[in-house]
């Protein structure tokens, strides 16, 4: 089970989220993501979609919070915000997940939007029975 988090943590990582998404590159959808993660250091990593001429080769907003905070040697992620330019929430991407579940397993998913709806839950919940570490030999 996920550990719940102080309410002030989740809207740090909410507020964070949101402001991730000003430095999004989506010329091609105009649709700007950011995320924002909570690690087990407790630093809150960022990050925004950057999409590609070559469109498949798009990183969603996830991604690139995990991948920046991987490549600084964290390991854990407890906790994922991801915002939407959208009147209701969306949860991250198939891909996302699994990215999501390399780190944290555990995780919360917390996604906001412009409206007032929100979506807490958990990776679990998003990604159950998944391919992990542990299904390698
Ligand atoms: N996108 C994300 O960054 N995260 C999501 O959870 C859903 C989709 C991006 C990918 C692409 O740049 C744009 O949103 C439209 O799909």
């Amino acid at each position: 089970m996920p550990a719940k988090l102080p309410a002030a943590t989740v809207r740090r990582l909410e507020k964070a989220a949101r402001g991730a998404a000003k430095a999004s590159y989506s010329p091609y959808s105009k649709f700007p993501v950011g995320a924002a993660i909570l690690t087990g250091s407790g630093k809150i990593y960022t990050g925004c979609n950057v999409e590609n001429a070559s469109y498949g080769l798009t990183n969603c907003a996830e991604r690139t919070a995990i991948f920046s905070a991987a490549a600084l040697g964290e390991r854990e992620v407890r906790a994922v915000a991801v915002y939407t330019p959208t009147p209701v929430p969306s949860s991250p991407c198939g891909a996302c997940r699994q990215v999501i579940n390399e780190f944290g397993p555990d995780a919360l998913v917390i996604c906001v939007c412009d409206g007032p709806g929100r979506i807490a839950t958990t990776l679990d919940r998003l990604l159950p029975a998944a391919f992990g570490p542990k299904n390698l030999l």
